[in-house]
C-alpha cells in the first residue's frame, strides 16, 4: 500500500458529529498526520468552500451528517485517494463509483458496535428480570408486585442473531453471567461458533430454545422479516426479543400481537417504520420498551469514532493494512 506524506484531509459531516467523535486530544492526534482545518467542516459538496477544499483534498473523514459522496464530488476532488468515516456503516453514504475508482474506504463501525453491545448486555439483564415492564406497573399502581416474574439472567438460553462485529463482542461479553449461547449465522461453521462460545443452530432452533433472543444481523434483502410471524410463534412464552440491528428484520405487525397477546415482551431501539408514528402499538404496550435508536454511540462515547478514525489514518498514511477496510465485494454481507 502507498504511504502518504501528511496529506490534506477534509471534514465532511455535521458539526456536532465532528465534536464528539473528534474531542481535542483526538483532534490533536489528527493534526500530526494530517493538514486539515476542523473550522472548514462540509455538510454540502456544492459552493465555493467546498469546491476550494475538495480541489487538494487526498482524504476525505466523513461522519453523521455527511452528504452522499457521488461522481459528482470525486470529480471536483482529483486527488482524492481515501474514506475514512468516523462513524458505522458506509452503505447510504458512498456510491458505488466510489468503489469502483479504487479508493481505499474504511469505516468505525468496529469502534461503534462497542456501545451497541454494551446496550444489548444491559437489556439483556433488565430484561431477564422483566425490570423494565415491573417499574412501568409499579409506576402506574405505586405498589410492589406480589408475585414478581424476576428470572434472571442467570442459567438463562440466549439466542444471538448474527455473528457480526455486535454480535461477537455481545457473545463475548455474556462469558461472565452463566448463560447458555445459542449463535444463528449462515457464514459460520459450529466450529467457528464454538470458539465464540456458543453453539450453532439454524434459526428455528435458536427461537424455540431462547429465553431471550437479540437481532444483531444486517439489514440484507436476505435479512428481510427474518423474524417473521411464524418464528415468533416459535419462541417460548414470556420470552424476550431485543431487536437493536434493524427494524425490517421483524415483522412488526406480528410482533404486535404476540406481545398484545401477552406472549413475548420487546425491546427495540429500532422499528420499522422508524420513526414510529405518533400512538402506535409498540409505543403504547407495557410489555414494549421502545428506545429511539440510541444504542450505537451517543455523547462521550463517540471519542471512540474518532479514536478509531484517527488511527486509520495513522496506518493509512504510514501504508499499513486498515482495521477497519471496507470493500465493494464485502458490501452484501455487512451492516
Ligand atoms: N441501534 C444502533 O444504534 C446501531 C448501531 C450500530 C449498528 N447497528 C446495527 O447492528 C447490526 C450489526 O451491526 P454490525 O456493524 O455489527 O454488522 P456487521 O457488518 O459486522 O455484520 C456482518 C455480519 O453479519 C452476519 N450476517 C450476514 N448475513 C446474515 C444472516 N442472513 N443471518 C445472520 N447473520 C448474518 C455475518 O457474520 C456478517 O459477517 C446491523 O443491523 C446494524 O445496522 C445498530
Amino acid at each position: 500500500m502507498k504511504t502518504f506524506v501528511r496529506p490534506a484531509a477534509v471534514f465532511a459531516m455535521a458539526a456536532w458529529a465532528r465534536d464528539g467523535a473528534f474531542p481535542p486530544d483526538v483532534m490533536e492526534r489528527l493534526h500530526r498526520l494530517v493538514d486539515v482545518d476542523p473550522a472548514l467542516t462540509l455538510t454540502a459538496f456544492d459552493g465555493p468552500d467546498a469546491a476550494a477544499a475538495l480541489r487538494d483534498a487526498e482524504i476525505l473523514i466523513t461522519g453523521w451528517g455527511c452528504p452522499r459522496v457521488d461522481a459528482t464530488v470525486l470529480h471536483a476532488a482529483p486527488r482524492l485517494r481515501a474514506c475514512v468515516h468516523a462513524a458505522g456503516s458506509v452503505k447510504e453514504l458512498l456510491d458505488p463509483v466510489v468503489f469502483q475508482r479504487g479508493l481505499t474506504v474504511s469505516s468505525a463501525a468496529e469502534a461503534n458496535a462497542v456501545p451497541v453491545a454494551e446496550y444489548t448486555i444491559a437489556m439483556l439483564v433488565l430484561g431477564a428480570k422483566d425490570a423494565l415492564t415491573l417499574a412501568r406497573g409499579y409506576g402506574s399502581t405505586g405498589r410492589l408486585p406480589n408475585a414478581p416474574q424476576s428470572r434472571g439472567l442467570l442459567g438463562a438460553t440466549v439466542g444471538v442473531v448474527g455473528a457480526s462485529r455486535v454480535g461477537r463482542l455481545v457473545l463475548a461479553r455474556l462469558q461472565d453471567f452463566g448463560v447458555t449461547r445459542l449463535l444463528h449465522d449462515p457464514t459460520v461453521t459450529p466450529e467457528q461458533a464454538e470458539r465464540l462460545g456458543a453453539e450453532a443452530v439454524d434459526l428455528d432452533d435458536l427461537c424455540r430454545r431462547s429465553d431471550l433472543l437479540t437481532v444483531h444481523a444486517p439489514a440484507l434483502p436476505e435479512t428481510r422479516h427474518l423474524l417473521d410471524d411464524r418464528r415468533l410463534a416459535l419462541l417460548p412464552p414470556g420470552a424476550v426479543l431485543i431487536n437493536t440491528a434493524r427494524g425490517s428484520l421483524v415483522d412488526t405487525d406480528a410482533l404486535v400481537r404476540h406481545c398484545a397477546a401477552g406472549r413475548l415482551t420487546a425491546v427495540l431501539d429500532v422499528t420499522d417504520p422508524e420513526p414510529l408514528p405518533p400512538g402506535h402499538p409498540l409505543l403504547r404496550m407495557p410489555n414494549v420498551h421502545v428506545t429511539p435508536h440510541i444504542a450505537g454511540a451517543q455523547g462521550r462515547e463517540m471519542r471512540r469514532l474518532g479514536d478509531f478514525a484517527t488511527a486509520e489514518i495513522g496506518r493509512l498514511v504510514r501504508g499499513q493494512p486498515l482495521a477497519g477496510s471496507v470493500s465493494a465485494d464485502d458490501l452484501a454481507l455487512i451492516a
